[in-house]
């Protein structure tokens, strides 16, 4: 297995509202603190993860099967790649964010993938994130457990109703929201372009108890966790014409 350590992690931060959404449960049981390892949880563990930011193909073995960045035949440490670890708590929204000020993510391929697992790994497919002329900002990760164990993260699109009004979003593919990556600071326009991802669990835990938070995302869509978020409402959105 590859070993993560290898790359250089990503400056990031992450943040939940745990306290004005869901009850705070005590304690952490889960002790598995490697995205490339298996491991079962429970409501309010701490549960690993990990990012991996390449290009498309990068992610696929003899260009057909995708491998989880874990699996060392995806030789992703000898490509040009970034990986973010992140260490939410279970049935915890949580809004992760990484900031490219010093990160362009069209630098890296402009994909990006999340993981975790080694025998059971999982994988999300490849998002696109940015190339020279876009830059999407703004994800919905969706972790799904079965009986503790991670089975799927997929990414949950809303289509582009939230970018309909802001002149300077652009539509792709009818799914996600795009800012012209030439506005994005890191490419000297004047947007912070960091990335804002937002999570959610779903299925079961351990004690075959419900993770509820992707029910409470989908009932906060309307007002969504950025605007929950003072100080990441400004540099985040506060550019973005008011949209949230
Ligand atoms: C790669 O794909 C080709 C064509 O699909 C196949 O013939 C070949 O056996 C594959 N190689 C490996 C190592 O799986
Ligand atoms: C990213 O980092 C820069 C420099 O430290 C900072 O000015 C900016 O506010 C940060 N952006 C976010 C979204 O935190
Ligand atoms: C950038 O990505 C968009 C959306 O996937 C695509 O339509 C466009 O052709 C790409 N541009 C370049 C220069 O790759």
């Amino acid at each position: 297995m590859a070993t993560l350590t290898s790359l250089n992690p990503l400056l990031l931060f992450f943040v939940t509202i745990t306290s004005t959404l869901l009850p705070v449960e005590s304690g952490n049981t889960n002790h598995v603190y490697s995205p490339c390892a298996d491991t079962t949880v429970q409501v309010s563990d701490g549960f690993t993860f990990s990012i991996a930011f390449s290009s498309r193909t990068a992610f696929f073995f003899n260009s057909s099967l995708q491998l989880s960045p874990c699996d060392r035949r995806l030789a992703l440490t000898n490509q040009n790649s970034q990986i973010s670890v992140f260490r939410p708590e279970v049935d915890e929204i949580s809004l992760l964010t990484i900031n490219t000020s010093s990160f362009s993510p069209d630098n890296y391929g402009g994909y990006m993938v999340a993981f975790a697992g080694r025998k059971y790994a999982a994988r999300s497919l490849p998002a696109f994130v940015a190339n020279n002329t876009y830059t999407v900002t703004s994800f919905t990760l969706v972790l799904e457990f079965k009986k503790g164990r991670l089975q799927n993260l997929y990414w949950k699109r809303d289509g582009c109703t939230k970018c309909s009004k802001g002149s300077s979003f652009v539509c792709l593919n009818n799914q996600d929201c795009a800012i012209r990556t030439s506005s994005c600071k890191n490419h000297g326009g004047s947007v912070d372009c960091s990335l804002g991802i937002q999570l959610a669990f779903s299925g079961t835990d351990k004690h075959f108890s419900a993770l509820n938070s992707w029910y409470e995302v989908e009932n906060l869509r309307q007002y969504s966790l950025y605007g929950l978020y003072s100080n990441l409402r400004d540099s985040l959105t506060g550019q973005y014409n008011k949209i949230f």
